[in-house]
């Protein structure tokens, strides 16, 4: 049986709920399947603000950049090692990326690197969680109160993760989710942002809605909207929601499904990880995982090379992480050398990740298991 990296999950509804919005007449945003997605979300996360479902997490993250009026000359501090969405909500308005160090243990940006990047021209930090587990988030909210920035957290991996008991995005001034198909809960395409500062909600609806002021029509303040600002099209459209309605409706069955893939990797790996032979990520007690993602880090680039291609030969597909932005070509056109940030090039280099997918749970995951079992006491005899 071959073992892809990711597969879709369907869950049950999404069927009978993309009929139920293609037949109602309305597939724009911000109709009933969106806000029943929004309600559903509210009730079971009650620490979060306001919440905007868009296109993808790349749209939240722009529409973010914009609420917080990221300008020209303006600096955000954020990982290198993340996704090139992070970073293009800074440079797609004029901004300058600053890359942050990570910390090896959770792949997240180091919080105690942070502050020696402040300048006066620094107006956000932007971390992201990877593989769903949370960032420092307190620690970096401390730094950015003290300096007076602004914090948009990355949880395009995180949605229904939990830092010290609260939901990963309720804590930052803004955050952004990711609906993708390669995420726990899918909309094919889709994302959400989350809106922690009150007097930016009604500001946030503008510019969802392309500047405009639609929102006061559809709650029956007005009956014709206007260009009140400046904005875009933030939106998902109802019949997206429809799918991720079914998807968020079978969350904890999901969850409970690839919590048991965490487990299984971490019992695979635990004598590698006591032989220091390999790293994996650490949850703390802090932290609980909504179970996105798994993985090590291996003692050498041969070892972790000879793993993914003796793997892929047998149909298993695990893959490699984020290149960091830094040395990639644009980050090199922006000026930054590999060596400006050493850790982050030397684990990028290192690390992988493991096949993760909800159906994995249900078929595959034992065999999966065997295999990865006899390449790893191949690498690492006793
Ligand atoms: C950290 C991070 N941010 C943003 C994104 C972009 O998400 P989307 O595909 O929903 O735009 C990804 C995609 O995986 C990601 O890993």
């Amino acid at each position: 049986m071959r073992i892809p990296f990711n597969k879709v999950y369907a869950a049950n509804k999404e069927e009978q709920y993309v009929l139920e919005a293609l037949r109602s007449g309305a597939h724009c945003g911000n109709h009933s399947f969106c806000n029943r997605v929004i309600d559903l979300i509210k009730n079971k996360y009650q620490d979060l603000g306001e919440i905007y479902l868009t296109p993808s997490c790349t749209a939240a993250l722009e529409m973010g950049a914009v609420l917080a009026d990221i300008s020209p000359g303006d600096e955000v501090i954020l990982p290198s090692y993340t996704f090139s969405s992070t970073v293009n909500a800074v440079i797609l308005f004029g901004a300058k990326p600053v890359f942050c160090e990570v910390d090896p243990e959770t792949m997240n940006i180091d919080p105690n690197r942070i502050e020696e990047l402040i300048t006066e021209k620094t107006k956000m930090i932007l971390p992201i969680d990877y593989a769903g587990l949370s960032c420092e988030i307190d620690k970096i909210m401390d730094i950015a109160n003290r300096h007076n920035l602004i914090v948009m957290q990355d949880c395009a991996q995180s949605f229904g993760s939990t830092y010290k008991g609260k939901s990963c995005g309720s804590q930052a001034h803004l955050a952004a989710y990711s609906f993708h198909e390669t995420k726990n809960y899918n909309a094919g395409e889709g994302g959400g942002l989350v809106v922690n500062v009150k007097e930016w909600e009604e500001r946030a609806y503008f510019l969802q809605e392309k500047g405009t002021d639609r929102r006061l029509v559809l709650n029956g303040v007005k009956n014709k909207y206007s260009w009140v600002d400046k904005g875009s099209s933030y939106l998902l459209s109802d019949i997206l929601a429809a799918v991720l309605l079914a998807q968020l409706e079978s969350e904890d069955e999901i969850r409970a499904k690839r919590s048991k893939l965490t487990e299984a990797y971490f019992k695979l790996f635990d004598q590698y990880v006591k032989r220091g032979k390999v790293r994996v990520f650490q949850p703390t007690a802090d932290h609980e995982l909504n179970h996105h993602a798994f993985w090590a880090v291996f003692d050498s680039v041969e070892n972790k090379n000879h793993f993914m291609l003796t793997l892929k030969e047998k149909g298993i597909s695990a893959y490699i992480g984020y290149l960091p932005l830094h040395s990639s070509p644009m980050g090199m056109k922006l000026g930054y050398r590999p060596e400006d940030l050493p850790l982050t090039e030397e684990l990028g280099d290192l690390i992988l990740r493991m096949p993760f997918y909800t159906d994995l749970a249900e078929s595959g995951l034992e065999q999966c298991m065997a295999e990865m079992e006899k390449v790893l006491t191949e690498m690492y005899p006793n």
